[in-house]
């Protein structure tokens, strides 16, 4: 059931005391996953060998079931933990078995951790194409212009860090599937804000950090890999968990292991993975749904209030999702005094520059921020414009 007021109390009670508009920058722990790292700090502090043996496997083995079900990945097997988006797309990118000559399309506002694992690439020949922003994002008519037969991959973020552009991602995964192309997804903006479904959009790589839409700590995250995407990858990166018969440690076989666990980073932050489960389970209680209707609801109303009040919205408000963003009318150091004043009176949002260094500043809300809250904080900009 969607209560905000029994959320905002229970499981956000800072909330009483600041309105929070940075959860695309750092989002606050819901208090049940504070207290399920909490209490897997006290087990390792108390006995990490039981801990492990008895309770961390089987505690592992229901978050991945929690993942699949959250993202509806045929199988626990196509996931594993990671430590952030880009470490995994990273090893996403050093271990698919690339030709000289293929290419990779992103759009030009993706956040760098979704361009520069794959513009490492160039020193194996491989090429990225930057397809200019579609009305904030990438979109399926812009990106056919820039495919030809080498192109062997498109990466997007589901929501775009600084315009909000919400992608169709079933749209683009469609052609992609259709092309043979592989289609991977950026989705720490949007894992615990909207509905993914990997089968019915065709997604063969989703990768997010823990700390943002998803409500869990900072240097954790997930990675999913298509079972037979992820069978004829050749990791470059080998952990000392990701091989066959990793246990057998002295047996330096590097054949690596079944579909995604090959992809494995090492020992696991256990505390930060047990909170990912936490903070899935509150998002399945709250219905992803709802949850996704309120944030974009609140981008919409705030959207449509700024623009009123006369400022250059950039968000496309018919394909947003948890993010406002508007250009500053300032330059960048008075953005900068603007988003100090609204921090005084226990505001915090964020400002970004674009490509040529223009301010902007953005809003990102989650489940429990309110209309009421983003008029407080319309109101607190208007005293600082005047
Ligand atoms: C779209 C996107 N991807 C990734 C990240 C963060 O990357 P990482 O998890 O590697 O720190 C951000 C942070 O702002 C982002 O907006």
């Amino acid at each position: 059931m969607y209560d905000i007021e029994y959320l905002r109390r229970v499981e956000f009670p800072q909330a009483a005391e600041q309105i929070y508009f940075n959860h695309a920058a750092i989002a606050p722990l819901p208090q049940r996953s504070k207290r399920a790292i909490q209490a897997a700090v006290d087990a390792l502090s108390r006995d990490p060998s039981g801990y492990f043996a008895n309770q961390v496997m089987p505690a592992f083995e229901e978050i991945g079931r929690k993942i699949a079900r959250h993202i509806n990945a045929a199988s626990p097997a196509e996931i594993v933990t990671t430590t952030s988006t880009s470490a995994a797309l990273n090893a996403v990118a050093q271990a698919i078995v690339w030709q000289p000559g293929d290419n990779i399309l992103f759009c030009d506002v993706e956040f760098p951790a979704n361009a520069y694992p794959w513009m490492s690439l160039a020193r194996d020949g491989v090429a990225t194409r930057c397809v200019p922003a579609d009305g904030g994002g990438l979109t399926l008519d812009r990106l056919t212009d820039f495919c030809d037969e080498h192109t062997r991959a498109v990466t997007v973020s589901a929501v775009q860090f600084l315009t909000g552009h919400r992608a169709d991602l079933t749209a683009i995964g469609q052609f992609c599937r259709a092309n043979e192309i592989l289609f991977i997804v950026d989705a720490i903006q949007a894992i615990g804000h909207m509905r993914f479904d990997v089968q019915a959009m065709h997604i063969d790589v989703l990768a997010t950090g823990g700390q943002k839409s998803l409500l869990a700590l900072p240097g954790t995250g997930f990675l999913y890999v298509r079972e037979v995407v992820a069978e004829a990858m050749r990791p470059r990166l080998i952990h000392s968990n990701a091989t066959v018969d990793y246990i057998h440690w002295l047996a330096y076989d590097l054949t690596p292991a079944t579909a995604t666990a090959r992809l494995n980073v090492g020992t696991p932050n256990v505390p930060g993975i047990m909170g990912i489960g936490a903070s899935l389970d509150l998002m399945a209680e709250l219905g992803i749904d709802q949850i996704d209707a309120h944030t974009t609801g609140l981008t919409r109303y705030g959207g449509a209030a700024l623009a009123r009040a006369g400022y250059e919205v950039l968000t496309p408000l018919d394909v947003a999702g948890p993010i406002l963003t508007f250009r500053s009318p300032f330059d960048s150091p008075t953005t900068d005094r603007l988003i100090l004043f609204l921090n005084e009176r226990r505001i915090v949002a964020g400002k970004h520059l674009d490509a040529e260094g223009a301010p902007y500043v953005r809003f990102s809300f989650h489940a429990y921020n309110t209309l009421e809250e983003i008029d407080r904080c319309l109101a607190a900009m208007g005293l600082f414009v005047n």
